[in-house]
């Protein structure tokens, strides 16, 4: 696992957003091979995604033949729910580029069949050879996408409880209270983002520095889920200087840009 520490959040997703735009270059994909990319919701991968409309807009990078698949969707709520994470996907990043809507894949929290809803996403992802490149952020707890601290490495799509802490992190969507947060979520598993050629883990920002400070430093321990990217082949953390005030200062001269 490389770690890679930025001075601020709008440099890390300067640097983020134009290496994943080479990432899809050189892969030259086509619609018989497209590029399979992981994507996450949440308020850390806001900037990358308006580099990356930026960058589509500039004609640098098409998203034509680039298939997506996103990383969870909250139990209950419809697609146009403003908080749902498809709604999300629309706001930030899927109305800005050239996507095909054909080649948006998203967990259907609305499913009448949940248990089939996991086993279709898991299959296509499967039929399209895998997911090249996985982006992704953590919870104040290091959760990656929503699996929760106790999730086991061999864990595939699935319904998932969701924590007592994530609830209270994501009440702040919901008007800041509690009872509306959905209490389930669909997620991909642990086993499904490690399989992934590639994962960027995107941590930033003081809130996070907990979190950081036990994935990086602490050893593998299903306790803070993100820290199985250490055992990830092509797995990168990229951070902001605020997220690592916990890290000790050899750590941090380590890994600075
Ligand atoms: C949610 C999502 C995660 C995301 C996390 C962090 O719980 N399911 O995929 O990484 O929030 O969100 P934020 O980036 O807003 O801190």
């Amino acid at each position: 696992m490389n770690v890679n520490i930025y001075p601020d959040y709008d440099d890390l997703c300067i640097e983020t957003a134009s290496y994943i735009a080479k990432r899809i270059n050189s892969y030259n994909p086509t619609k018989e091979n497209p590029f399979v990319l992981g994507l996450p919701t949440g308020s850390s991968p806001i900037g990358v995604y308006n580099e990356l409309a930026a960058l589509c807009r500039e004609g640098e990078i098409s998203f034509k033949n680039v298939v997506t698949f996103n990383m969870d969707e909250y139990i209950g709520l419809p697609a146009g729910h403003p908080q749902s994470y498809r709604y999300f996907m629309e706001t930030y990043l899927f109305k800005y580029v050239d996507i095909p809507a054909e080649n948006i894949n998203f967990l259907n929290g609305t499913a009448i069949d949940l248990q089939q809803e996991c086993i279709d996403y898991e299959n296509r992802i499967q039929e399209l050879g895998g997911i090249e490149l996985f982006m992704g952020g953590i919870g104040v707890n290091a959760h990656i996408a929503f699996n929760e601290p106790g999730s086991g490495r061999d864990s595939k799509t699935r319904v998932i409880d969701l924590a007592e802490e994530t609830i209270v992190a994501n009440s702040r969507f919901f008007e800041g209270e509690l009872d509306k947060v959905p209490t389930k979520a669909l997620s991909v598993g642990i086993k499904t983002i490690m399989d992934a050629k590639e994962v960027i883990l995107i941590v930033n920002g003081q809130n996070k520095a907990t979190a950081l400070q036990k994935i990086i430093e602490e050893a593998v321990n299903e306790s803070w889920p993100g820290s199985i990217l250490q055992l990830h082949k092509q797995g990168r953390i990229v951070c902001d200087l605020d997220a690592t005030q916990n890290l000790k200062q050899e750590t941090v001269e380590k890994y600075t840009m």
